[in-house]
């Protein structure tokens, strides 16, 4: 996959990855990108996760094509980018290593004895010459990471975005995937917490006329990229984008499942268009904070347990808490045999995050749900409808 004539791609898609970051699902894999600029002076832009270095370290020298690596340009140090770094500098020992002051703690920390001939250590706006490219470092400090740094390319105006725009799936098996359902789990649980760098970052990169995006995970994109911004400024301003309500449930034998299922059918008999629900036991955390952070309504149906609620659902509230999740409209359904304790606990959780509006009346179910529970959740289902 050639960017261009003298921007060409040397990433390699993992297909055999277990849980990427060791907690996500990744069915298709995940690509881990890296690109090399050709001009009077080469560039390799970030390098790739270990798993990938003999696969990545043909493509380079492959498209090196007997060329000297001049510059390796480190935007992130996390291993999924920079785990190959020590072997680039095995093979290029002269090569300069650019990155921002915080990079380079970070080079020190995780490779203890790296020997680095050359490097360059750059700020926000510096630029460096390659010929008839000319690259300029946007700093992005906690998009996700602190070291994180952007960059762009003038004269085709690409911006290498680091894990901005990345995207779960590798490559070779999502080429005619929807981008914003996997660009979203990725975005909501990865960069979750982070939305106010992120507005920052768009702010910067509203001043850019930029026609590429090759992020360091995913698809380069390249046609109607404001579909693309204006996903990252509704996720990162923690607006929601669809109208909806999402239903999570957590129940221990089946009856608070039912009883949001009832729920689910309601909502939709009185015409709300998006009602998803999820079985917080047996779905993808990871998708169901994608879901939460997506519409604008939840509903939380849960069984008591152990005079608090059952965990799976304590675990799905603790995530979204660490994701600061926050603007949302929620609803709460408990089920409780002898002492219903499910609502308390979740609505202490939900009241440490920002902007959360609890609406009434929450519904109490003991053990199954009666004819007689049916016009509670008929009100609820009328006050967030
Ligand atoms: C280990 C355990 C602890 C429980 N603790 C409580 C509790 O503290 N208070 C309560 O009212 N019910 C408690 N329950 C009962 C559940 O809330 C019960 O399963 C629920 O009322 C029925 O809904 P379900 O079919 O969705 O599980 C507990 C159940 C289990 C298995
Ligand atoms: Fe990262
Ligand atoms: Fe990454």
């Amino acid at each position: 996959m050639n960017i261009s004539d003298k921007i060409k791609y040397i990433g390699v898609d993992d297909t055999t990855i277990d849980l990427f970051e060791s907690q996500y699902a990744v069915p298709e894999g995940v690509s881990y990108n890296s690109y090399v600029i050709l001009d009077d002076k080469t560039a390799i832009m970030d390098t790739v996760d270990k798993r990938g270095m003999k696969d990545w370290e043909n493509n380079l020298l492959n498209t090196l094509d007997g060329k000297n690596a001049d510059y390796v340009i480190v935007q992130h140090m996390e291993p999924d980018h920079a785990g190959s770094l020590a072997r680039l500098i095995e093979l290029f020992p002269e090569i300069t290593v650019v990155g921002n002051a915080k990079t380079f703690v970070m080079i020190n920390q995780f490779f203890e004895n790296i020997n680095i001939k050359n490097s360059l250590t750059v700020k926000e706006g510096d630029t460096l010459n390659l010929g008839s490219h000319t690259l300029t470092f946007v700093m992005a400090p906690m998009v996700h990471w602190p070291e994180v740094m952007v960059t762009y390319e003038s004269s085709e105006k690409v911006l290498f975005s680091a894990d901005g725009f990345g995207k779960f799936g590798a490559l070779s098996l999502t080429e005619n995937a929807d981008w914003a359902c996997e660009a979203r789990r990725y975005y909501f649980n990865i960069v979750g917490k982070y939305g106010a760098p992120v507005q920052t970052l768009l702010k910067k990169a509203s001043a850019l006329d930029i026609k590429t995006i090759c992020p360091l995970h995913g698809p380069v994109l390249s046609d109607n990229l404001g579909y693309y911004l204006d996903l990252y400024n509704t996720w990162s301003s923690y607006q929601p984008e669809s109208k909806g309500v999402f239903i999570a449930y957590a129940s221990i034998h089946g009856n608070t499942a039912y009883a949001a299922e009832q729920f689910a059918e309601m909502l939709r008999n009185k015409g709300v268009e998006n009602v998803v629900i999820t079985d917080l036991s047996r779905c993808d955390i990871a998708e169901a904070v994608e879901d939460a952070f997506r519409y604008d309504r939840m509903v939380l149906a849960a069984a008591s347990y152990d005079a608090g609620v059952f965990p799976i659902m304590q675990d799905f509230l603790h995530h979204l808490q660490a994701k600061a999740f926050q603007n949302r409209t929620v609803g709460l359904i408990e089920n409780g045999s002898w002492a219903p304790t499910a609502a308390k606990t979740m609505r202490n959780i939900l009241e440490t995050m920002k902007n959360i509006t609890i609406v009434e009346p929450v519904v109490t179910i003991k053990s199954v749900l009666k004819e007689t529970d049916i016009p509670a959740l008929e009100q609820l289902a009328d006050a967030i409808k």
